[in-house]
């Protein structure tokens, strides 16, 4: 009895040195207690300090949400933590750092940090664990500890199953990529290239298609007696958009020429502005051959298809969280991951096309019904399993 008395002496003496053990007792509890990793790894939490909109510096949160990735169900910390519970348990103290940067720093030097990401923030070897079946094996055979408990995405990302689900190609292996013929490997072996220099500001900041295409264009204006396609070769790289105009190349799905490519109307006749970099044509480019009328059309051929797809991509949310969700009790979902594979392969090639059915509207309508088709199906069926 003696020594408690002593003990809540010594205490009421150090009342403020007891106070401050406290608490940090109660925050070691809280910072190893799991609901608390997981709750401070959720967008939400980022969001109390990179709460801007749109893109660029201290909207990350916002541009990550309406991003691919974000869509589906890649999280902050899949990219900005590497995969292992090591990399995981890196990544929180780099947030206590974050934290306390936020309170001793100015809001024009976290401005200047953000503005300037240091170049290996997201490593090569880190997008490769997910988007190739090599860069995943080799980074599992080097990280020992993938997880204990689920965290996160990334530790359960395993290839090839991963990409398939997720209706992805394998960027070393495959050269049809993203609507786009293009060999991953030969170019980042010849050239040296990093991701970040073609996919620079792949979530956050995205650049545009034309920055993208000039630089392609800066090897492919000349050959040089090499095999590269020239400028003039459209059909190359623009693999999605000469499917489309075909009326080739979706699954399942038979298909006629586009109305102006059957009349024998060529990539350039449209994109008139080409040679002098302006790449995309707009409505107005109808009027070089058809009456004024027509910008009406494209207008309302290009928000209808929109608000399909827009509609669809809402769609394939709740369709990929129900497989998901079965697949967690345990029931046979072999038959719907394979028909929610094709679809997304279909969708993929309308929104790969970019222009909202404008290529081949009969064809982009017809692939987007049996994309709505299929995903309805999939969801019907998950339910009268039950
Ligand atoms: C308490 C405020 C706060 C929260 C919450 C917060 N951040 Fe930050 N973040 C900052 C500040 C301040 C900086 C700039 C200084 C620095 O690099 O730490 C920053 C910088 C960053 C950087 C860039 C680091 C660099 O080296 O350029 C990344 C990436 C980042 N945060 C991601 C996240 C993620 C992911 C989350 C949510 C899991 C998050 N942050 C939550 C305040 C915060
Ligand atoms: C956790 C796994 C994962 C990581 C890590 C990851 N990705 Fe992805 N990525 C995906 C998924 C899933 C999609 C498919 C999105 C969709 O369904 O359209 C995707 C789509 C893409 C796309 C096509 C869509 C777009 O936004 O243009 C590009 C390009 C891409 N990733 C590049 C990268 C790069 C570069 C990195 C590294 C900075 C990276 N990814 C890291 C999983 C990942
Ligand atoms: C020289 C330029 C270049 C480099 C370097 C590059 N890419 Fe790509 N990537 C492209 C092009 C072009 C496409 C086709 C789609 C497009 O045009 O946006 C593409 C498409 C992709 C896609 C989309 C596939 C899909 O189905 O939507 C992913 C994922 C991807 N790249 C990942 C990476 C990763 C990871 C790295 C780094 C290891 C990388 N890329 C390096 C040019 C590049
Ligand atoms: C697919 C991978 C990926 C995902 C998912 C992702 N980021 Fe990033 N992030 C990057 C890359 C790559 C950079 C490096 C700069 C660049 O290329 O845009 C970056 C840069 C940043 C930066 C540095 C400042 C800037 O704007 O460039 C912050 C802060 C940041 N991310 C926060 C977040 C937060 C918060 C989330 C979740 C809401 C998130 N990121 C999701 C890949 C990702
Ligand atoms: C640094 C110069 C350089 C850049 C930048 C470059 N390429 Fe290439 N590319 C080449 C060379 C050289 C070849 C020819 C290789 C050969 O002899 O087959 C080539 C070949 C190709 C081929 C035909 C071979 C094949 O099957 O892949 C395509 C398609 C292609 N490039 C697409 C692209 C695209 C798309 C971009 C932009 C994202 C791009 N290239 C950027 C230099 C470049
Ligand atoms: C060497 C490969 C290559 C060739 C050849 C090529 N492009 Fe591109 N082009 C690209 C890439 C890569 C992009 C970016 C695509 C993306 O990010 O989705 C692009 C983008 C575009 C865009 C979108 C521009 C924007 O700002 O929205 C148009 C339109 C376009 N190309 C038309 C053409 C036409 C027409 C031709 C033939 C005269 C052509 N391209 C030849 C690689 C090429
Ligand atoms: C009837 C006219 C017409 C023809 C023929 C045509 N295009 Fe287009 N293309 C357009 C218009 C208009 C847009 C812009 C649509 C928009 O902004 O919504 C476009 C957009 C594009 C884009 C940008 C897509 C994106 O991702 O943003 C590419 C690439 C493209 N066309 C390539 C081609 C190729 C390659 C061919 C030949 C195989 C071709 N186009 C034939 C009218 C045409
Ligand atoms: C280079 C010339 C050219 C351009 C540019 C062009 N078209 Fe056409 N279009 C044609 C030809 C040729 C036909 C087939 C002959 C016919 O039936 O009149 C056609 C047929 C059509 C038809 C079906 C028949 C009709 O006359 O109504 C529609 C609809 C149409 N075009 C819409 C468009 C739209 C929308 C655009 C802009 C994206 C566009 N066209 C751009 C040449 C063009």
């Amino acid at each position: 009895m003696a020594s408690f008395k002593q003990f809540f002496a010594w205490c009421k003496r150090h009342y403020l040195l007891v106070t401050f053990l406290v608490v940090l007792c109660i925050a070691v509890f809280g910072f190893v207690n799991i609901q608390i990793l997981h709750m401070t790894s959720e967008p939400e939490f980022c969001h109390l300090c990179h709460p801007a909109q749109g893109f660029g510096p201290l909207a990350e949160v916002d541009s990550w949400e309406h991003s691919a990735h974000g869509e589906s169900g890649v999280s902050c910390l899949d990219c900005h933590g590497r995969p292992g519970v090591v990399g995981y348990m890196k990544a929180k103290l780099g947030g206590l750092k974050d934290t306390y940067m936020q309170l001793t720093i100015s809001k024009e030097e976290k401005l200047e940090i953000l503005k300037n990401p240091p170049e290996d923030l997201v490593p090569d070897e880190h997008c490769l664990f997910c988007h190739s079946d090599e860069g995943n094996a080799s980074y599992r055979k080097k990280v020992k500890l993938m997880k204990v408990v689920r965290m996160r995405m990334l530790d359960d990302v395993r290839n090839p199953e991963f990409r398939q689900k997720k209706g992805l190609p394998d960027i070393l292996t495959d050269t049809f990529v993203g609507g786009t013929h293009f060999d991953h490997s030969m170019h980042l072996e010849s050239f040296e290239f990093t991701c970040r220099d073609c996919h620079f500001g792949v979530v956050h900041n995205p650049k545009t298609k034309t920055d993208r295409m000039n630089m392609c264009v800066t090897c492919h204006k000349e050959n040089e007696g090499s095999d590269a396609p020239l400028l003039a070769d459209c059909q190359t790289c623009h693999q999605a958009q000469y499917d489309m105009n075909k009326g080739v190349g979706a699954k399942g799905i038979d298909g006629e020429p586009g109305i102006m490519w059957a009349a024998e109307t060529g990539c350039t006749d449209c994109h008139t502005g080409v040679e002098s970099g302006i790449y995309r044509p707009s409505a107005e480019t109808c009027t070089n051959c058809h009456d004024d009328g027509y910008v009406e059309i494209f207008d309302e051929w290009a928000s209808e298809t929109k608000a399909e797809i827009a509609d669809l991509r809402e769609l394939r949310i709740s369709v990929e969280e129900a497989l998901n969700e079965a697949d967690r009790k345990k029931r046979d979902t072999k038959a719907y991951w394979q028909q929610y594979e094709k679809a997304l392969y279909n969708f993929r090639m309308v929104r790969n096309d970019g222009t909202n059915g404008v290529h081949n509207r009969e064809y982009a309508a017809a692939i987007l019904k049996s994309v709505r088709s299929d995903f309805q199906q999939i969801l019907t069926k998950l339910e009268q399993a039950w």
